[in-house]
């Protein structure tokens, strides 16, 4: 979002009509005044609606904030490079191929980019550790949908994202963490960036692994898969009819 300097634009007119107010907001004003009016009164309109503009913007710093810190846990980290952003921009991806409105567009992707951020609270050595995880370690990993969600909590503007996040390690099956949650129980979106999350890990190198699949590899993997449990069938084969329709011009792709 581009910040712009705020001026309050407040109508001052002798038109009454709730029509004519209606009107004047519509087309961008931010109050508006019936004539005669208070000086005073006028003041104090603009003082706060000037405080209520830097209150929004303190908001959307936050928010800024969020996404830059997302971007930078998994920057340190070769092998997640650029995941959070992938699984964002797939996601999205999904949804539009599913037909879902603009707005759970916008939200899933922040949803796929800020998916692990409450591992910022998780010591690297584990999250890199490429032995078994001990039962104490794998609790503290397991802990990172419900850190994640708290991180993000605050921002109003999250709210509809906090699902994914909180989710998006749930099972089908009712087997995922935290909340052990079974098939439609779980959030759509959070059963969208499982199977998307999964598909990026699967495609790109990780510690605890020591090849590379490639996506015709995974998709094959998936399709055998797909009633495994762990995802959604009926996504999950949308996810594979999306890859197979948009992508397949595009196999085998390099990676960087
Ligand atoms: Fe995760």
């Amino acid at each position: 979002t581009s910040r712009r300097k705020f001026f309050p634009i407040i109508l001052v007119t002798s038109l009454n009509q709730v029509e004519d107010k209606i009107a004047g907001l519509e087309a961008g004003a931010d109050d508006f005044f019936s004539k005669p009016f208070h000086t005073l009164e006028l003041v104090t309109k603009i003082r706060s609606l000037i405080k209520l503009e830097r209150l929004q913007d303190e908001l959307e710093c936050s928010e800024d904030i969020i996404f830059t810190l997302a971007i930078t846990i998994e920057a340190k980290d070769l092998y997640t490079k650029g995941h959070s952003e992938r699984v964002g921009n797939l996601s999205a991806e999904f949804a539009g191929f599913l037909g879902f409105p603009d707005k759970d567009i916008i939200n899933i992707r922040k949803g796929g980019i800020l998916h692990d951020i409450g591992k910022i609270g998780i010591n690297e050595a584990i999250l890199l550790k490429s032995a078994r995880l001990s039962e104490d370690e794998t609790t503290l990993v397991r802990d990172h949908p419900v850190i994640g969600s708290k991180i993000c909590k605050p921002l109003y503007s999250l709210r509809q994202v906090l699902p994914i996040i909180r989710s998006h390690h749930e099972r089908w099956d009712g087997k995922g963490y935290p909340d052990e949650l079974t098939g439609n129980e779980i959030p759509v979106m959070a059963r969208m960036v499982n199977i998307i999350d999964t598909f990026d890990a699967m495609t790109s190198i990780r510690p605890y692994r020591a090849g590379v699949f490639t996506r015709e590899e995974v998709i094959d993997t998936m399709k055998k898969e797909k009633m495994s449990g762990q995802w959604d069938p009926h996504l999950t084969e949308k996810f594979i009819e999306m890859m197979e329709k948009q992508y397949i011009n595009q196999w085998p792709l390099k990676r960087d």
